[in-house]
C-alpha cells in the first residue's frame, strides 16, 4: 500500500546494490523479501551460495517463497516445478516426456551476492561496487549486527536521519548527544561521483554504566572524530575514532522495500572491548533506533523531498541538501 504522498520510487535505484536479509537469516528454507516493491524469493543451493529470484513461479504465478529448496533447486508449492540455480526449470512432474520443458519456464533470478553479514540484490546491472569496508573482514576487529530496523518511511528519510547532525540532543539526550552543547560544528561536505564524504568533530554524551559502548571513559567533555562516507542511495560508512588506537566503524544500508517502507542493517566493528558481549551494543542501538523510528515515521512527506525549496535547510544541514542533490545528479531521485 503506497501512501498518496510518496513521491515512488526512480527506476535508476534497481540498478543499485540493496541490502535484503541478514545473511544468518537465511537457511535451507526459502525467504521472501521485497525490493523497489518487487517480490524476491531468497534461497541457498547446497553449496550455500545465495540466489534471489522474482518470488513468482511462471506456471500459474504462485510464490515461491511458500516452496521447498531440494539439493540445488527450488520447488514450486503448487505443482512442483523445479528451478535450477540459472532460473532455468528442471522439471516438471506433469509432462509425461519430461525432456519437453519449454524453454520459456523459467524464474527471473537477479544478481545477488554476500558481503558484510548481508545478503545483496541488484534488480538490474548495478553501476557501483559495494563500499570497500576492510574492518568488517578482519579479524582484530569485531563484527556485531543489529537490525533489521523496519520502519514505515522511505529509504532515503531513514538514511537522511542516520546523517543528521542537530537531533542528537534532542532525540538521544545523554545517549549520543549532550543537551547543553547542541551547536552542530562546521563541517564541508564534498562529492565524489556517486560517494559524499564529509567529517565532523562533535560533542557527545559520556559512555553511561546502562551502555558502556564509546571508548570515552576519561574524557570529560568527550568529543569524537567521525568520518562518514554516504554511498548513494542508501548506504554510510562511519568510521569514530577519540584520538586514540581505539576505533569503531558503523555500516547502515537501508532497504528500499517499497515508497514508504524500508528496513535498515547496521553491522558495528570496533577493536576494543572485544570481550564484550554482542547484546550490550544491540540493546544501545535498538533504543537509539527506536528513539529515532518514532519521529522519522511522522515525517512528511514519506521520501526526502529532493527538490531544495521543499523544505528549509539551514548551513548545518550542509550533508542533506548535498544529498538530495547528489541523488538528483545521479538520476536517483525526481529531479
Ligand atoms: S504454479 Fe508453480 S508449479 Fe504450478
Ligand atoms: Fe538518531
Amino acid at each position: 500500500m503506497t501512501s498518496p504522498s510518496a513521491v515512488g520510487l526512480q527506476a535508476a535505484l534497481r540498478s543499485c546494490r540493496h541490502p535484503v536479509a541478514f545473511s544468518r537469516d537465511l537457511g535451507r528454507e526459502p525467504v521472501a523479501a521485497t525490493l523497489l516493491d518487487e517480490p524476491l524469493v531468497l534461497w541457498r543451493d547446497t553449496v550455500g551460495e545465495a540466489h534471489a529470484f522474482s518470488d513468482l513461479c511462471i506456471h500459474r504465478g504462485t510464490a515461491l517463497s511458500l516452496g521447498s529448496v531440494e539439493g540445488d533447486e527450488i520447488v514450486c508449492p503448487y505443482h512442483g516445478w523445479r528451478y535450477g540455480t540459472d532460473g532455468a526449470c528442471t522439471l516438471i512432474p506433469q509432462l509425461e516426456d519430461p525432456t519437453r520443458i519449454p524453454s520459456k519456464a523459467r524464474a527471473q533470478r537477479f544478481r545477488c551476492e554476500e558481503r558484510y553479514g548481508m545478503v545483496w540484490v541488484a534488480l538490474e546491472e548495478p553501476r557501483w561496487p559495494l563500499p570497500e569496508v576492510p574492518e568488517l573482514e578482519s579479524d582484530e576487529w569485531r563484527t556485531v549486527l543489529c537490525g533489521p530496523y523496519e520502519w514505515r518511511c522511505d529509504a532515503s528519510r531513514q538514511v537522511e536521519n542516520f546523517t543528521d547532525f542537530g537531533h542528537f540532543p534532542f532525540v538521544h539526550p545523554g545517549l549520543l548527544g549532550d543537551p547543553e552543547r547542541p551547536v552542530v560544528p562546521q563541517h564541508e561536505v564534498e562529492m565524489d561521483g556517486h560517494v559524499l564524504h564529509y567529517e565532523i568533530v562533535r560533542p557527545e554524551a559520556p559512555a553511561t554504566d546502562d551502555f558502556p559502548v564509546f571508548a570515552n571513559e576519561e574524557r570529560e567533555q568527550p568529543v569524537r572524530r567521525n568520518r562518514y562516507r554516504l554511498h548513494l542511495p542508501y548506504t554510510i560508512v562511519l568510521r569514530l575514532g577519540w584520538g586514540g588506537d581505539e576505533g569503531m566503524v558503523y555500516f547502515f544500508a537501508s532497504q528500499p522495500v517499497a515508497a514508504d517502507q524500508c528496513a535498515g542493517y547496521l553491522a558495528i566493528g570496533r577493536n576494543y572491548n572485544l570481550e564484550q558481549p554482542d547484546e550490550v551494543l544491540v540493546e544501545f542501538e535498538n533504543v537509539i533506533f527506536g528513539q529515532d523510528q518514532r519521529v522519522v515515521e511522522s515525517q512528511r512527506p514519506e521520501q526526502v523531498p529532493f527538490d531544495l525549496a521543499a523544505e528549509l535547510h539551514l548551513r548545518f544541514d550542509a550533508v542533506a541538501v548535498a544529498y538530495r542533490r547528489a541523488m538528483r545528479e545521479q538520476g536517483l531521485a525526481v529531479t
